[in-house]
């Protein structure tokens, strides 16, 4: 069938979700024999553009490292859909590759990306009750960050002076995650009462008018006032940087899940038109531009395949609660995302990745039109959810 949307012919083809998947599994397979023989403190990040060998490029777990989680939460994802037990054996590896980060001080909000997305896809798979004690742990380092002054966790303590403040950005709604998973799971109570004063305070600053988001909100340290919107990773201040615009259709959907708490659901709406809106104006196809606003359109502008990896994930989810024709119509949206995603962004034998075309940071020059970890994670997630093996996190 042909349809007429984002300016241009789609065809609506039929996702065969078994097929990407069993596609993953073997990539999954392909990686584990490049990373032979496995250190597990080493966890794969990306591989460039430029980069002539086909295996991920690793860097040595630690709270510094952002991206540390995601490469053992693939495999547990991976083994849940296959029973594969070679992978189940490298996830428990590279699992325990990341136990020094629960022990160390912690230095910035990333915890929960780190710990929630492995341990966590860990204890979904085996109910291992050490790992629900490192999340648990992991938790109570978190909730040192947060700031009852502001409302929210302290993003980024080195940055403190350079942006004036304490600082937070919206990738950090996703950290809540695990704060939320914890609290339910006998971790402090108040862990969910931070979550959602985070999320409440993000709510009432961090958006415009239009529903687009800042990446980064400056409140006073002493007051708690909201000081200014800027950018870290987009192209400017105002313009609209698309992962962060897809942390912020994620965190509010997962809030959503864990408060039923109208007002997220809402919030996930409105970052999410915004987005379709943008992505529709200024893309060829499902995929956006690394920033919505960088002038140089499709044509010039490198995309940001994780950014559609994180939306279709959350507007599956999302569908669901909004429901009726705005539901389906979000469904719709996930679906061709992940269309495009399979047919066009795919890395298939040019590496061991799932996909092409994600970009890092480009005001710092770094990871641009690469394969990157963190975008393969939120593909299978998707992919998984899609298929019915994800209900709840
Ligand atoms: N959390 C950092 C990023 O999305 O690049």
């Amino acid at each position: 069938m042909l349809c007429c949307c984002m300016g241009m012919a789609v065809q609506a083809q039929e996702l065969d979700v078994d097929k990407e998947l069993a596609y993953c599994h073997q990539q999954v397979l392909r990686a584990l024999e490049e990373l032979k023989p496995y250190d597990y403190h080493m966890q794969p990040r990306n591989i460039l553009a430029t980069d002539s060998h086909v295996g991920w490029n690793v860097r040595k777990a630690s709270g510094w490292e952002w991206c540390s989680g995601f490469w053992p939460g693939i495999l547990w994802m991976d083994y849940m859909a296959t029973g594969d037990k070679q992978v189940k054996k490298a996830a428990e590896g590279y699992t325990q590759g990341l136990s020094r980060i629960i022990k160390d001080p912690i230095v910035d909000h990333d915890m929960g990306f780190l710990i929630h997305c492995s341990y966590g896809k860990g204890y979904e798979a085996t109910h291992n009750s050490s790992y629900k004690k490192a999340i648990l742990r992991a938790s109570d380092s978190l909730a040192t960050l947060f700031n009852p002054k502001v409302g929210t966790i302290l993003s980024w303590p080195r940055h403190i002076k350079e942006y004036g403040g304490h600082n937070t950005i919206m990738d950090n709604m996703i950290n809540l995650d695990m704060l939320l998973w914890a609290s339910e799971h006998g971790g402090k109570p108040w862990f969910r009462d931070i979550a959602i004063a985070h999320a409440a305070t993000t709510m009432r600053n961090h958006f415009r008018e239009d529903g687009s988001s800042y990446h980064v909100a400056v409140y006073d340290l002493q007051t708690g006032r909201f000081l200014k919107g800027v950018t870290h990773q987009g192209l400017s201040d105002q313009s609209m940087w698309s992962r962060g615009q897809s942390w912020a259709i994620y965190g509010f959907t997962m809030m959503y899940r864990h408060t039923r708490d109208a007002a997220f659901l809402e919030q996930a709406q409105r970052a999410t038109d915004i987005y379709l809106k943008r992505l529709k104006e200024t893309s060829n196809d499902w995929v956006p531009l690394w920033d919505m606003d960088d002038p140089r359109g499709y044509q010039g502008a490198p995309k940001d395949a994780s950014a559609a990896c994180v939306v279709a994930d959350a507007l599956l989810e999302l569908s669901g609660f909004v429901g009726g024709q705005k539901g389906a119509s979000y469904r719709r949206a996930a679906l061709r995302m992940l269309s495009d995603l399979s047919r066009n962004y795919q890395s298939r034998e040019r590496n061991v990745a799932f996909l092409l075309h994600s970009t890092g940071h480009h005001p710092a020059n770094s990871e641009i039109d690469a394969s990157i970890i963190y975008a393969d994670y939120y593909y299978l997630e998707a992919l998984l959810r899609l298929k019915g093996a994800i209900t709840q996190k």
